[in-house]
């Protein structure tokens, strides 16, 4: 199960991944109600009591997520005792990968999922590999070698979270990925403080704004555009404040600098794949910016000359594959397997993710 940066809610897939070709057998999406929403962006800052609050929401939000497994099995037909174990992401409040801090925090109280359930959990994928000096981030790159390359055709994933992270699945060389920048984070929070409403469906309140260049220029000049990878970001770094800080004279009409933030994210991801993956010739989005028409038409004209297109044509609709990611990753941890690739994520060696809970 994965609940990202976006924040919207948490996506459930019951996964069987006994035959080389992993199979989704069932989804289930649980959206958190605006209250738990608030509560969890207020934890991504310093407070009163955020212990206290951090340990509450960590129950709640065990509470939905084996809401959210009850649901899935029930529409499956599937009984808790067949299920192996639940990878769990658990939701992100900070992630400090940079060497004088190294931590990062998903709360889930995954006991409680566990007593719940009756399910074994594997929580807390993120930790080992910052100790192992890595950025914790990406992890889904391994996934998508596993699922989504393809022997002859050079293709790169990008997964369009809050955060958009980057997998370079080169048929001739290692596979390399990074977080490339704010996929919808930044634009649903403006989003939302100008319309009141969560995210702008399918770029339509953009589309009436226009690109103000010097803002996209001084976005862009954020000195973790240029970084080369392991990098990985969220929302400590990309926020309303790191926004309103570039908005010199807040004199910009709200739908324009809504247009200039889908194109930064436009720019950087096509940035990055200039950069990072030399040769791509084929392009695949997932996760909830997929959704995002606008978007996903201007990524199209930018990258001409590669194809664009979404998951759902290799087989994985966009909503699902992160998700079953953490499926797959849960698997490696119960097989005793290693989860990241050290290309990606920087640290020291393969490592064995999670912490197991057993059922
Ligand atoms: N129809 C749509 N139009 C524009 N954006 C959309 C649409 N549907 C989903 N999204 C975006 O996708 C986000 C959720 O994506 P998701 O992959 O779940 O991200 P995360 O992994 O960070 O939770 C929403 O917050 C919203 O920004
Ligand atoms: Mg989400």
């Amino acid at each position: 199960m994965m609940s990202g940066t976006s924040l919207d809610g948490v996506d459930v897939v019951l996964a069987d991944l006994r035959a080389t070709t992993p199979l989704l057998l069932g989804t289930c999406y649980c959206p958190y109600n605006d209250d738990l929403r608030e509560a969890l962006l207020l934890l991504h800052q310093p407070g009163y009591d955020e212990l206290h609050r951090a340990a509450m929401l960590s129950n709640q939000l065990s509470r939905l997520y084996a809401k959210a497994t009850a649901d899935l099995l029930e529409k499956t037909g599937v009984l808790a005792a067949q299920i192996v174990a639940i990878g769990c992401h658990g939701q992100t409040i900070r992630h400090c990968p940079e060497p004088e801090k190294r931590y990062t925090i998903q709360l889930v109280n995954a006991a409680l999922l566990a007593e719940l359930t009756g399910i074994t959990v594997v929580a807390d994928l993120r930790s080992r590999d910052i100790a192992a000096g890595g950025q914790g981030a990406p992890l889904v790159p391994a996934f998508h070698e596993a699922v989504f390359k393809s022997s002859s055709r050079h293709r790169v994933i990008v997964n369009i979270g809050g955060i958009a992270n980057i997998t370079n699945l080169d048929p001739y060389h290692a596979i390399t990925g990074f977080d490339c920048g704010p996929g919808n984070s930044l634009m649903d929070a403006w989003c939302l403080q100008h319309t009141g409403r969560n995210y702008d469906q399918n770029g339509q309140w953009a589309a009436t704004g226009r690109v103000i260049p010097d803002l996209l220029d001084a976005l862009l000049s954020a000195p973790f555009f240029a970084q080369i990878p392991p990098k990985s970001t969220g929302r400590d770094l990309f926020n309303l404040r790191w926004l309103e800080d570039k908005l010199q004279f807040s004199e910009e009409s709200p739908e324009d600098v809504q247009a200039t933030l889908l194109q930064l994210t436009v720019m950087s991801i096509a940035q990055a794949i200039d950069m990072h993956c030399l040769g791509a010739e084929e392009v695949y989005v997932c996760g909830g910016g997929g959704h995002n028409s606008l978007l996903i038409n201007r990524l199209a004209e930018i990258m001409s000359g590669k194809k664009v297109a979404l998951t759902d044509q290799l087989g994985i609709t966009i909503d699902w594959v992160e998700a079953f990611a953490f499926a797959w990753l849960a698997q490696q941890a119960i097989l005793r397997k290693p989860g990241n690739l050290t290309a990606v994520t920087g640290a020291k060696g393969s490592r064995i993710l999670g912490a197991i809970y057993p059922a």
